[in-house]
């Protein structure tokens, strides 16, 4: 029962601010850390941490990050075979600032990532055939993404799109997916539809539907709106005191894909990726605050 993500790897630059600067504005931040990121690689962790047998097809640059990174994938147990460090590309970073009322604003530097191509994932191939999801983002480029999930379809492999930071897609990309994983923000800009409630979630996934079979919303403190053609439902999320909700989606769909491999129900599933979620926007960090499953665990026993 194994995962293979393909996406990027960040190295996160995080600062603290009492409130966003407007354009123009310097603001003193405070609480300066340096963790790592990237949607592809806490999706990763998460999917590692949460209990998943977890494969990582990445690029990363051939500079100390990258290197440390590595090691820190393996030590979360993470099949970093197809883990490339390039000669003369940098590490992708991230530069974020993150509000006391736990927003967040995001600019990213590809560096490496820009350099996942179609060449990596077909080397790969056997490992992406050889397991039961292929989950992806968008901080890597589309056509990468595109071969990839070819290479899963012809082997029977579930694809599972989170489709981060969002971005117009094509139908190329879309019609290769079974699930996507899009917020309010991203099922908008996919579908024209402003998704503010289970009805208009509803309109969203029905256009979704046109190419992708399963949908999953997520809704902030709304929950999660999930939808199939046997059925839909909207699953409530864990109220928890936030501090940054940095990889809170990341850590969701890491969550959730571990939770399918296993068969868990699809209302279990999406409890078990609310649990991880919650559970890492009381942390600071991307990575650093993703939790074990021990915790997941334990945090479910504790809500009932
Ligand atoms: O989803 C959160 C991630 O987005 C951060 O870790 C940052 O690296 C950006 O990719
Ligand atoms: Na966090």
């Amino acid at each position: 029962m194994t995962i293979t993500v393909v996406g990027s790897i960040n190295v996160d630059h995080v600062m603290r601010v009492s409130r966003f600067p407007q354009p123009g504005e310097t603001l003193t931040g405070s609480d300066y850390q340096i963790a790592a990121g990237g949607k592809g690689a806490n999706q990763a962790v998460a999917a590692a941490r949460s209990g998943a047998k977890t494969q990582f097809i990445a690029c990363a640059g051939n500079d100390a990050m990258g290197v440390q990174l590595r090691d820190d994938f393996i030590a979360d147990g993470i099949d970093v075979s197809h883990l490339s460090l390039l000669d003369g590309e940098p590490t992708g970073l991230a530069m974020i600032t993150v509000s006391d009322d736990a927003e967040n604003m995001i600019s990213i530097y590809a560096g490496a990532n820009a350099c996942l191509s179609a060449t990596h994932v077909e080397a790969a191939s056997s490992l992406i055939a050889s397991s039961e999801i292929l989950l992806m983002q968008l901080e890597t480029p589309i056509e990468t993404l595109v071969a990839a999930a070819k290479i899963a379809r012809a082997a029977g492999v579930k694809v599972v799109l989170n489709p981060a930071p969002a971005t117009a897609l094509p139908d190329a990309l879309l019609g290769l997916v079974d699930m996507i994983t899009p917020n309010q923000t991203e099922a908008e800009l996919l579908t024209g539809i402003a998704v503010v409630d289970e009805v208009s979630a509803r309109l969203a996934s029905e256009q979704l539907h046109r190419l992708i079979p399963e949908v999953v919303i997520t809704m902030g403190g709304q929950g999660a709106f999930y939808s199939s053609s046997l059925s839909s439902m909207l699953i409530a999320g864990f109220k928890v005191a936030a501090r940054d909700t940095t990889a809170a989606g990341d850590t969701f769909n890491g969550a959730l894909v571990t939770a399918l491999v296993e068969g868990q129900s699809i209302t279990a599933a999406l409890r078990f990726a609310h649990a991880a979620a919650a559970l890492s926007v009381t942390k600071h960090g991307a990575q650093p605050s993703v939790h074990d499953r021990d915790a997941i665990e334990a945090f479910l026993v504790n809500q009932g």
